[in-house]
């Protein structure tokens, strides 16, 4: 295996693969709550870049729902963070912010949508990965829209499994 690029030393903490363990809880006040389970994978091949890619599926159900996939850096020298995100539902995205111990704290920086994107559009995105004293990840993510205020969409825990 290729040896791991120092720059991104510090987030060496989510490489692998993670799986919900109870489903994740997903809400907002347009919408009916909902359950999911999800997969995050997070590699690296001696860039000074982690790929990432998510995917999640209804709890009842089981068909995928969403999907992530990007890239992280890391400002070298500092614990500035930068994720580069792309979405299934047409959304593209830059979230940064710092990482802090075990807990990364994101915003959007930049983001943009396909000309058809349904409405209400994304206008921010907060989000935060934290590793558990306990050696779960925990995702907690906030969202504006054209009409809601920031406000929590999801959250979910994740046990490794590899
Ligand atoms: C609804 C954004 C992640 C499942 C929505 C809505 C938006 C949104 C804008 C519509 C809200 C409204 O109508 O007012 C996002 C963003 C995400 C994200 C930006 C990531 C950063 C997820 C994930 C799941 C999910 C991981 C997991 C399954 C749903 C469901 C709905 C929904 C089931 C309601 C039904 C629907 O409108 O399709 N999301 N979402 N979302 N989201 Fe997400």
């Amino acid at each position: 295996s290729v040896e791991l690029n120092p720059v991104i030393l510090p987030l060496d903490w989510l490489l692998g693969t993670w799986e919900s363990d109870e489903p994740g809880e997903g809400c907002f006040p347009t919408i009916l709550p909902f359950r999911y389970n999800e997969t995050l994978n997070f590699s690296h091949v001696g860039q000074p870049v982690i790929n990432f890619m998510f995917s999640a599926f209804h709890a009842e159900t089981k068909k995928p729902l969403h999907r992530e996939t990007g890239f992280i850096r890391m400002e070298p020298g500092t614990n500035r963070v930068a994720f580069i995100i792309a979405q299934n539902s047409g959304l593209v995205e830059i979230e940064e912010g710092e990482l802090t111990g075990h807990q990364l704290n994101l915003q959007t920086h930049a983001i943009g949508r396909v000309s058809f994107a349904k409405k209400p559009h994304v206008q921010q995105i907060c989000r935060v990965f934290q590793l558990r004293p306990d050696g779960r990840l925990e995702q907690t993510v906030s969202m504006a829209t054209d009409n809601q205020p920031l406000i929590q969409h999801l959250h979910i825990t994740y046990h490794r499994s590899t």
